[in-house]
């Protein structure tokens, strides 16, 4: 088990008087361990699109097949990591960049990282996707129309922004980018929470960032 530490990104910090720790171990000795390709899916979305149930139903059958994962919700980090921010633009790009960069250190623990928030800004997805190795990213568009999830409010949270409770809701006063070009594209509207994660593994198979039998 004697394989090095990772080429690590050179960035530079913004206190020039660190630097970094060279370590012995890196995420290809962490993941050999697991018998698995590290790997980050990152799933973006309106709110009340689905991007927690399908994100939920696919960590569920990764684990069946045996894979090491952690789902980072987005609606979840921010009674803990991100409770100091608010839905501002500069705050949902800052939620999305500590996000991406919690996702990489655990991409770093050799681990399956589904990221689940609405991350509404392409810029700041890109930056998520450089972070890491370009194999390592994948985007999944959860794509539910704004009029469906205004439908089934599954929060009661449209309600009440279209009622002006709410400021700077997405889809409403607050913009959302959809991708250009994900690598999976959900479409909620035609499928059930199963078939659609069963889409994902499969689009993971066929890119050979899985195998179903382990
Ligand atoms: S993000 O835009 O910064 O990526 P994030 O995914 O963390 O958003 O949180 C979105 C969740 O917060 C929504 O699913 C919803 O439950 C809740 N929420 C509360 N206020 C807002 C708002 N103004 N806009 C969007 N979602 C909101």
């Amino acid at each position: 088990m004697a394989l090095r530490g990772d080429v690590v990104s050179q960035q530079t910090p913004g206190d020039m008087n660190i630097r970094r720790a060279a370590l012995t171990l890196g995420k290809r000795a962490r993941a050999e361990l697991k018998g698995q390709k590290p790997l980050i899916l990152w799933m973006t979305g309106l709110s009340g699109s689905g991007k927690s149930t399908i994100a939920d139903r696919v960590e569920d059958k990764l684990w069946r097949c045996g894979y090491h994962t952690m789902l980072l919700d987005g609606d979840n980090l921010r009674f803990g990591l991100n409770r100091d921010l608010t839905f501002t633009d500069s705050d949902r790009i800052e939620n999305v960049r500590r996000t991406a960069e919690v996702a990489r250190l655990m991409l770093d623990a050799g681990l399956i990282v589904i990221c689940s928030l609405i991350s509404p800004f392409r810029r700041e997805r890109m930056l998520a996707r450089q972070l890491v190795g370009e194999d390592e990213f994948v985007e999944l568009f959860v794509d539910t129309p704004l009029d469906e999830c205004i439908r089934r409010d599954p929060k009661g949270l449209y309600a009440r922004a279209l009622a002006g409770e709410i400021p700077n809701f997405t889809g409403l006063t607050s913009s959302y980018e959809p991708p250009d070009a994900p690598e999976i594209h959900l479409r909620t509207d035609r499928h059930d929470v199963d078939t659609l994660a069963e889409q994902v593994l499969g689009e993971l198979q066929r890119r050979g960032a899985i195998a179903r039998s382990r």
